[in-house]
C-alpha cells in the first residue's frame, strides 16, 4: 500500500496552501466578522481556477483527481471554512449533476462558465424536507416543451451568488421519490426569486439563502438525465459532495490541532506548558490520532470515487468520521485554551462553530449511520 501523494497532488496542495496564506487566511476573521466574503478574493480564485479544479478539462476545468480535490478543500478549510464550502458545493453537488447526467448540450452550454467561475448551487432542501429528501414537494409540471416549477428551497449555499442553480422538484400530486426530477436552471430566469440571506452560527463567509419558484418556466432540454431520476441524481452528487465535506471536516479539525498544540506549547500553568502535562497532552494526542484515523477514510472513499469503484459506504464513513473528529478537535482546542477560548480574539473560538454544521449538512451523523447500516445489511 502507498500512502505517497503523487507530484501532481502535491503540487496543487501546495499552491492552494501559499494561496490561502497569502489571500485567504489573513482576512478570515474579518469575513466572519461581516458576515460575507469580498468580491474581490472570489475574483482572485476564479483566475486561480478554484472554480475548475473537478470540473473535466474538456469542458474549461483543471480536471483534478478527488484525492486532489480533497487536499485543495482542506487546505481552503484551514483558512476559512465559509470560502472553502462555497467551492466545496459549486465543485460538487452544484455542477456533477450537470456533468455526470446533462446532455451534451447542457454541458457544453453550462460546464464551462461553471469552471470559468460562474458559480453553482444545489437546491434540494425544503421546509418540510431535510434528512426525508424524498418527500419534496416543490412541483414540475410539464407544458408543451418546458416544465413550470413552484415551491420553496431553504439552506441553499450559494443562494445569492450563484449563476445556476441544480433544483428537484416533483410531478404534481405525486409522493415518494420515483416522481421526481432535476433541473439545471440560471439566474435571471423569470420566477426564480433569491431570498433571505441566513444569519448562521459559521461559516459566516459563505451564503446560505432562500430560493423561490414562483411559476418558473425552464426548457425541458434543461432535464437532468430522464424524467423521475431526480432523487437518485441528487443522493449519487452528494455521495461526492459527502467526500468534500469530510475534506472540509478534516482541514478545520487540523487548524484546531495546530493552534492548541502551539498554545500548550507556549502557555504554562503548575510551573511547566501545558502540553508537557499529561491530562492536556493526552487530549491532544488523543485528537491528532482521531484525525489521522478519519484521513485514512476520506483518502479511502476520494480513492475509490478516481478507480471508479462504488463509495457510497465509504463517503458516507468518511463524512461521519471526519465530521465527529473535528468536533471533537474544536471542542478540546477551546477546552485547551481555557476562557481565552472563548473569546472572539482566538480563531477557535470560529473554528468551534464552523464546524458544528459538518454534522448537519450534506447528511446529519444520523444520515450517515443510516446509509451506512444500510450497506452492512446488505453485505452480511
Ligand atoms: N445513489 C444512487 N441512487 C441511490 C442512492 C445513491 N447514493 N441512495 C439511494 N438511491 C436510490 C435507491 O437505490 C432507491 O432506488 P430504487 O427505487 O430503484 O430501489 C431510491 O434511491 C430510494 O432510496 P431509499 O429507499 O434509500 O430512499 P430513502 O427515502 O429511504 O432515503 C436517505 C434515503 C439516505 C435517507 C436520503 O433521503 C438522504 O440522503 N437524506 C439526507 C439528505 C441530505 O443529505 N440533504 C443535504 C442537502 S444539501 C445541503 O446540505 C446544503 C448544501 O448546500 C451544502
Amino acid at each position: 500500500m502507498d500512502f505517497t501523494l503523487n507530484e501532481n497532488q502535491t503540487m496543487f496542495r501546495d499552491m492552494v496552501r501559499d494561496f490561502t496564506r497569502k489571500e485567504i487566511a489573513p482576512i478570515a476573521q474579518q469575513m466572519d466578522e461581516e458576515n460575507g466574503m469580498p468580491a474581490e478574493l472570489v475574483e482572485k480564485m476564479k483566475a486561480s481556477g478554484f472554480f475548475g479544479i473537478a470540473f473535466p478539462e474538456q469542458y474549461g476545468g483543471l480536471g483534478a483527481d478527488t484525492i486532489t480535490y480533497g487536499l485543495v478543500v482542506e487546505e481552503l478549510a484551514k483558512a476559512s471554512a465559509g470560502v472553502c464550502v462555497m467551492l466545496t458545493v459549486h465543485n460538487s453537488v452544484g455542477s456533477y449533476p450537470v456533468a455526470m447526467y446533462g446532455s451534451e448540450q447542457i454541458k457544453q452550454e453550462f460546464l464551462p462558465r461553471m469552471a470559468a467561475g460562474e458559480i453553482a448551487a444545489f437546491c434540494v432542501t425544503e421546509p418540510g424536507a431535510g434528512s426525508d429528501a424524498a418527500s419534496i414537494t416543490t412541483t414540475a409540471k410539464r407544458d408543451g416543451d418546458d416544465y413550470i416549477l413552484n415551491g420553496s428551497k431553504i439552506f441553499v449555499t450559494n443562494g445569492q451568488r450563484a449563476a445556476f442553480y441544480v433544483v428537484m422538484a416533483r410531478t404534481p400530486g405525486t409522493t415518494g421519490h420515483k416522481d421526481t426530477h432535476a433541473f439545471i436552471v440560471e439566474r435571471g430566469t423569470p420566477g426564480l426569486v433569491v431570498g433571505k440571506k441566513e444569519d448562521k452560527m459559521g461559516l459566516r463567509a459563505s451564503d446560505t439563502a432562500v430560493v423561490d419558484f414562483e411559476d418558473m418556466r425552464v426548457p425541458a432540454a434543461q432535464l437532468l438525465g430522464k424524467e423521475g431520476d431526480g432523487f437518485k441524481i441528487a443522493m449519487s452528487a452528494l455521495d461526492g459532495g459527502r467526500i468534500g465535506i469530510a475534506f472540509q471536516s478534516l482541514g478545520i479539525g487540523e487548524a484546531c490541532l495546530a493552534e492548541a498544540v502551539r498554545y500548550a506549547k507556549t502557555r504554562e500553568q503548575f510551573g511547566k506548558p501545558l502540553i508537557r502535562q499529561p491530562v492536556i497532552g493526552g487530549m491532544l494526542a488523543d485528537v491528532g490520532t482521531e484525525l489521522e484515523a478519519a484521513r485514512l477514510l476520506a483518502l479511502q472513499a476520494a480513492w475509490l470515487k478516481d478507480q471508479g469503484q462504488p463509495y457510497g459506504k465509504q463517503a458516507a464513513m468518511a463524512k461521519l468520521k471526519c465530521s465527529e473528529a473535528a468536533g471533537k478537535a474544536a471542542d478540546t482546542a477551546v477546552q485547551v485554551h481555557g476562557g481565552y477560548g472563548f473569546c472572539k480574539e482566538y480563531a477557535v473560538e470560529r473554528y468551534y462553530r464552523d464546524v458544528r454544521v459538518t454534522r448537519i449538512y450534506e447528511g446529519t451523523s444520523e444520515i450517515q449511520r443510516l446509509v451506512i447500516a444500510r450497506y452492512l445489511g446488505q453485505e452480511y
